[in-house]
Formats: C-alpha cells, structure tokens, sequence
C-alpha cells in the first residue's frame, strides 16, 4: 500500500513548487488510486499533479472541497477558457451541455431534459431485459464455461441500449469502442484529432439521415425539439450532444458493470449477501458507485480567476482543476469504514455521478441497466467465479474512466 512518506519521494522538494507526477507511481497506481488520493488527502485537499498524459493540473481531494470544487462558478468548462500551455485537444466534436457554462448550459440541458424524459428512460426497461438475456445466451454458451465479461457483456450491453435510444445503427457500434477508446485514453495528440473529426463526419451524416427520415429516437426527438420560445439546437450543438450521449451513456455503464462484478467476486460474503437478498440489488449498485465508480476524476474544469481551496491558491488564467470523485466517495469524514465494501451501507450521499448543475443526466438509466444487469447475471450464473488473480487485470490507464479492461470468468449453469 502507498503511503504518504511514498508519495514524498516522488516530489521534487528542492523545486519551487512540488508536482507531482502520477505517471512515475506506474501501474499500481491505476490498479489502486486509492491509497495515493488517501495519502494525498492526509497532506491537504489540493495538489499540483502531472496527469497520466504528462498534463499539468490541481487535483481537488477529499469529500468536502471535492463537492464544492464541482459547483464553484470560478471554475469554468468551456475549454476556450483553458491555458494555451496545456496545450489540450478538446476530445469531442461540437458543443455539448458538459463543455459550456450557464446560461449556455442551462439552455443546452433544458432541451435535451426534454426529451430525456424519465417515461423514455423508463420505457426501456423491457429492451435493456431483452438485450440482458441475448447476451447471457450467448456468453453462457461457451463450451469451457469461461469468457471475457467486458467484451461479451458488460461492454455490448450498455451501447446497445444507448444506440437504441438514440437511434445509432447497429452495425456502427463497433466503430464506436476504437473511437472512444482512442479519445478517453489517448495519448497521441495527431490520433486523437484525427479521431474527433472522422466521429463528426460520422454523426453529421447520422444527423442528416434523422432529418430525412425521423424515428421514435432521441437523436429525432432532439433535432424537432423547440421550447417555447421556438429555441432549437443548432448543428454544431446536435453534433456535440449526440456525441455526449453516446460517450457518457456508454463508456461509463460499462465500468459500473464490470467493477460491480469485480468488487462482488472479490468479497465472497457481499456476493453471497446479495445472492441471499436479491432485493439488495439497488444497494450493491450503488456501494459499487462510492466504492469503485467508473468516474475518478470527472471532465475538466478551467480557473477563470484565483481560486482558494483548503488554505491552496490556485492561480486564474485557464489552469486545469481535476476533482477526485473516487478520493471524495471513500473520505472517512463523509462515509465511516469507507475502505470496506458493503452493500447493506445506508446507500446515497456519493458524488460517482458528479454534483450540481452538471450531475449526471443518465444517472436513472445507468441505474437501470446496472440493477438488470447485476440481477440477471447472478440469476442466470449460481456459480460465477474470476478466471485471473485481481492483481493480473489490466486497468484503462487516463484518470478520467476507471475499470479493467478485461474481466476473464468461469460460470457453470
Ligand atoms: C454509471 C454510469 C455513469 C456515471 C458514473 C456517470 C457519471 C457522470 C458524472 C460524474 C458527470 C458529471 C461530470 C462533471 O461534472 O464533469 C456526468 C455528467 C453527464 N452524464 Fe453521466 N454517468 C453515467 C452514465 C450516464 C448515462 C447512461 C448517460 C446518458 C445516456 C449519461 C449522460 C450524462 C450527461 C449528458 C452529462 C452532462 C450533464 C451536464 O453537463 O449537465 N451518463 N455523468
């Protein structure tokens, strides 16, 4: 486990100002953050750290000023306002509510809420069943009994339901896992612009086709939708949203499910817990959220003027502020014992899917397809175990998703 006096010796403390690099903690650091954010907790709530991509940024600790920092106005999210010295390649194209501030952003929100309505969320319980059992036969059907979980399940489930929201054709799902794979962990500049602009040619065509020939989608329902002043998202703004929704919608359930899956099998007494008590499903759901959620550190924030937090000045002028949801969600001063996994916890009061203005939108169906998921796979599999010691899997490197890439396991029927 890392320790504080750890952390110092990667801390250049001649310097005249202490960075440090998360990249030299290697990949023990991305298998278990945690014990580095506790340590960097126990020093103070704000640190200047080089990210997984070299990037310099102030990373925001602890529950506290973790939740403040996400709702502070001084710190902006239009990537126009970040320093020319980061140097930074905005990883979507179009403007989206999760890059833009009020009033844009409560404009951009309001028209997508209005059509993200909890009755369309609602009405997908029965396909997200539907795609459940689909790929539970298929998986189960493996002649040893074993596979990836990521690649047959938790990965195909989550954008299948999301392209089936918004209207995004089957066939084109593939595409979507390089491209976002490319964008949430790229470190290769030159890649990822070019990823950005071949994924807005492919949503603008998307688009186009949807005005041509509208559907029952979300992706129809957002190119009609007008409020009552008659405002309408404009092309730029339909581009980025779709974007938005496709990403958010997809790259995060796929981690709630894996992790959930991971954290249960790693705590047989949970496992059985919830194999006792099928209706602590929602609980575990949610433990997984605070315990090991996919979001560590959410999208960025840009200082638009000094910022005080915890006694630390962080200078204006477009520095990159990243706040520790992960460090936030295990803060013993919010949650007692927060290292245990425990799905009889009092659930509620975690920041996995974000505070204030921007909290997540999807957080209801996310929640949806994590409890079917869950559900069904323990029903369908009494006897699932790991296929890989925890230790062997290998985790997404970029600070922003976490989860493993692989999660190999055996089921008998
Ligand atoms: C377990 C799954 C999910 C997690 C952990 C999660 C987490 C988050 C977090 C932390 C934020 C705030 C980011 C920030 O403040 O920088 C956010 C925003 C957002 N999420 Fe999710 N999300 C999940 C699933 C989804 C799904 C399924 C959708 C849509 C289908 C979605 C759509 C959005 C949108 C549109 C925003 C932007 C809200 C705004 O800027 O007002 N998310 N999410």
């Amino acid at each position: 486990m890392t320790t504080v006096n750890d952390l110092t010796t990667y801390i250049d403390n001649d310097a005249d100002d202490d960075i440090l690099d998360l990249r030299a903690l290697g990949p023990r650091f991305r298998r278990d953050p945690y014990p580095v954010y506790a340590g960097l907790r126990a020093r103070g709530p704000v640190h200047r750290v080089l990210t997984t991509t070299g990037t310099e940024a102030w990373l925001v600790v602890g529950y506290e000023h973790g939740r403040a920092a996400l709702v502070d106005p001084r710190l902006s999210k239009r990537w126009s306002h970040a320093s020319d010295a980061l140097r930074l390649i905005a990883p979507a194209p179009g403007t989206h509510m999760l890059n833009s501030d009020p009033p844009e952003h409560t404009r951009l929100r309001k028209l997508v809420v209005k059509e993200f309505t909890p009755r369309r969320v609602e009405s997908l319980a029965p396909r997200v069943q539907q795609i459940t059992d689909d790929l539970l036969d298929a998986m189960l059907a493996a002649p040893d009994g074993r596979a990836d979980l990521v690649d047959a399940f938790s990965f195909p489930l989550p954008i299948s339901v999301i392209c089936e929201l918004l209207g995004v054709p089957f066939l084109d799902r593939r595409s979507f896992r390089a491209w976002t794979d490319d964008l949430l962990s790229a470190t290769d500049p030159a890649q990822q612009e070019a990823t950005v602009a071949r994924v807005g040619r492919y949503l603008g065509e998307l688009i186009e086709e949807k005005r041509r020939h509208p559907g029952d989608d979300l992706m129809s329902a957002l190119i009609r939708t007008s409020d009552e002043d008659g405002d309408r998202l404009s092309p730029d703004e339909l581009l980025g949203t779709a974007w938005l929704l496709l990403v958010a919608g997809h790259e995060t359930t796929v981690n709630l499910i894996t992790n959930a899956v991971l954290a249960l099998l790693t705590h047989p007494d949970q496992l059985a817990a919830l194999r006792a008590d099928p209706s602590l499903v929602d609980n575990a759901v949610e433990e997984t959220l605070r315990w090991d959620g996919p979001v560590e550190t959410p999208t960025f924030r840009f200082t638009t003027e000094p910022v005080e937090i915890g006694g630390t000045v962080i200078p204006g002028g477009g520095q990159l502020v990243l706040v520790a949801l992960g460090d936030a969600d295990r803060d013993p001063a919010r949650f007692p014992d927060p290292e245990r996994f425990d799905i009889t916890r009092q659930p509620g009061g975690h920041v996995a899917f974000g505070h204030g203005l921007h909290y997540c939108l999807g957080a209801p169906l996310a929640r949806l397809e994590g409890r079917i998921a869950l559900r069904t796979l323990l029903e369908r599999c009494p006897h699932l175990a790991l296929d890989a010691h925890p230790g062997e899997l290998e985790w997404r490197p970029g600070l922003l998703i976490r989860g493993p890439y692989h999660l190999p396991v055996r089921f008998t029927r």
